[in-house]
C-alpha cells in the first residue's frame, strides 16, 4: 500500500481522489484499501466488497426466500471531469470491457475536450390513479378545487418529503381511451427514487379521485417513465483526438456521426446502440443499489418518444470538433430503498463524493455517453473483437486454473497466439508453470 500511495496524487480541490495509472496497476485488495483509507470508509462498507464477509441476514431482509448472493464485480472508471469536477465512477457489471471502455473514453474526453457538461431536471416523478367510466373531464374550476383537495389529502403522507424540500407539485387528468381516465399526480421526491412514496401517495387518493371524478378506481401506481426527471450530458472533442489506428480524426468523427444515423434509421442497430449506453448507466445504477430495471425500462421507452425506437445519443461535427449529446430519464436515488442500505452501495456513493440524486443522474448520463462514444469509436474503427478477446483471455486463464500473477502471463500468451479457447489456456498455463519451476530450480542451483 505505502509503496503505491506515494505515487498517487492527493484529492484535488473538488475532493475527488485522482486515480492515475498506478491505481490500475495495484492488486484488487490494494485498490480497495487505498480508496477506503482515502475516503475514510471502514467496517461493513469495505467488508461488503470483499465477498468474504457474512451478509446473509442482509440478503434475507432484502429479498424473499434468500439463499445468498450472486456477486457481481465492482470496479471504478476513473478520470471523468463533469461540470469541472473530477469524478471516479463505481460500476458493477459482469461484462469485461465495460469499465475499461468507460475509463478510456471518459478520461480522453476529460483530458482533451475539457470534460462533460450536464443539465438536470428537478427530481419530479409521476404516479397514476386509473378510473374506469369516470365522468367527462371537468372544467378548470372543478379541477383546481380537486387539486387543492389532493394537496391537503397528501399533506400527511408527504410530511417528511415536504420537510426535505420536495412534495406535491400538481396534477393532470387525462383520458386514456373511451372508458379509462388517468389522474396523474406529480411529486418532487428530492434525493429518493421515490417508488414507495409515490405508490403510497397514489393509493391514498384512489377513493377521493373516484368520488370527485366519478367511475371506479382500477389501480394506483407510480410511472417508471420518469420523463420529467431527465439528465443531459454533452461533450465537445476536437476531431484530432478522435483519430484511431489508421484513420485520422476527421474520418473517425464523420464515421461516428454516420453510426449514429444508422441507429436512428435502423431499429435493429438502435437496440444494440442503446444497450451499449445502458452498459454504463446500469452498471452505475447497480453499484449504487438503484433499481436497474426501472432505469432500463424508462430509457428504452424514451427512445421511442417520437413514435419510433431510435438512438438515444446525438452527434455532429462542427467547428473542428465532435459534439456528443445524451438525454435520459433517470430516476436514480442517492438515499432510500437499497441505496445506502446495502454497505457496498454506501461505499460506491462515497467514491462518487456523496452526490445528491440530480448529480448522480448527471454522472450516469455522462457515463452512458462515454460508453457509447467508446463502443461506436471501436465499431467504426478497428472493430470491437480485438479488445474484447484480449479481456476474454483473462477469463480463460482463470478458468484454466491460473491465479494471481499467472493470470496476466497466461492471458498474454493466449492473445499472442490468437487462440481463445480452453485447450490453449491449459497449455499456456502449463508452459508458464514449467518456466517458473525451471527458474526456481536455476535460482536454487546458483545459490
Ligand atoms: C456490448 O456490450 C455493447 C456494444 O454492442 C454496443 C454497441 O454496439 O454500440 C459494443
Amino acid at each position: 500500500m505505502k509503496k503505491n500511495s506515494s505515487v498517487l496524487t492527493p484529492p484535488n480541490e473538488t475532493g475527488a481522489i485522482v486515480l492515475g495509472t498506478s491505481f490500475r496497476r495495484m492488486s484488487v485488495r490494494e485498490r480497495r484499501d487505498y480508496l477506503a483509507a482515502r475516503l475514510g470508509v471502514s467496517g461493513q462498507e469495505v467488508d461488503a466488497l470483499t465477498g468474504d464477509t457474512n451478509l446473509t441476514d442482509l440478503a434475507n431482509v432484502m429479498v424473499e426466500s434468500a439463499i445468498g448472493y450472486m456477486a457481481v464485480p465492482m470496479g471504478v472508471a476513473a478520470g471523468f471531469v463533469i461540470d469541472g469536477e473530477r469524478v471516479n465512477v463505481p460500476m458493477a457489471v459482469e461484462e469485461p470491457s465495460v469499465i475499461a471502455a468507460a475509463t478510456h473514453a471518459g478520461s480522453l474526453i476529460s483530458r482533451r475536450g475539457g470534460g462533460f457538461t450536464t443539465v438536470t431536471d428537478e427530481p419530479v416523478m409521476c404516479a397514476e390513479v386509473y378510473l374506469r367510466d369516470a365522468d367527462s373531464i371537468p372544467g378548470d374550476h372543478v379541477l383546481k378545487r380537486f387539486e387543492a383537495e389532493v394537496r391537503t389529502h397528501l399533506r400527511d403522507p408527504l410530511r417528511a418529503m415536504n420537510a426535505r424540500g420536495g412534495g406535491f407539485r400538481g396534477l393532470r387528468v387525462e383520458r386514456v381511451d373511451d372508458r379509462l381516465t388517468a389522474v396523474r399526480i406529480y411529486i418532487d421526491t428530492r434525493d429518493a427514487m421515490g417508488a414507495n412514496l409515490l405508490n403510497t401517495a397514489a393509493e391514498s387518493i384512489r377513493e377521493l379521485a373516484a368520488d370527485r371524478l366519478g367511475g371506479e378506481s382500477i389501480m394506483a401506481i407510480l410511472s417508471n417513465a420518469a420523463d420529467d426527471r431527465t439528465a443531459e450530458a454533452r461533450f465537445t472533442l476536437p476531431v484530432e483526438f478522435c483519430a484511431r489506428g489508421k484513420r485520422n480524426g476527421d474520418e473517425m468523427a464523420e464515421r461516428i456521426v454516420a453510426a449514429n444515423t444508422i441507429a436512428n434509421r435502423d431499429y435493429h442497430r438502435a437496440v444494440t446502440h442503446n444497450k451499449g449506453i445502458m452498459n454504463g448507466v446500469s452498471s452505475l445504477a447497480l453499484a449504487t443499489g438503484n433499481d436497474t430495471r426501472a432505469v432500463e425500462a424508462a430509457c428504452h421507452a424514451y427512445a421511442t418518444r417520437d413514435g419510433r425506437y431510435r438512438a438515444l445519443t446525438e452527434y455532429e461535427v462542427r467547428d473542428g470538433a465532435l459534439h456528443g449529446r445524451l438525454r435520459l430519464p433517470l430516476a436514480l436515488g442517492s438515499v432510500g430503498g437499497a441505496v445506502a442500505f446495502h454497505p457496498a452501495s454506501r461505499f460506491a456513493l462515497r467514491v462518487l463524493g456523496s452526490p445528491d440524486s440530480q448529480r448522480l443522474a448527471a454522472i450516469a448520463a455522462c457515463v452512458g455517453l462515454a460508453q457509447n462514444f467508446a463502443a461506436v469509436s471501436a465499431l467504426v474503427g478497428e472493430g470491437i473483437q480485438r479488445g474484447h478477446m484480449r479481456l476474454h483471455a483473462n477469463r480463460l486463464a482463470w478458468k484454466a486454473g491460473a491465479r494471481g500473477r499467472e493470470i496476466a502471463a497466461v492471458a498474454e500468451r493466449i492473445s499472442a497466439a490468437h487462440r481463445f479457447n480452453d485447450e490453449t489456456a491449459d497449455r499456456m498455463l502449463a508452459e508458464v508453470r514449467a518456466e517458473k519451476s525451471r527458474e526456481r530450480a536455476g535460482n536454487n542451483g546458483s545459490e
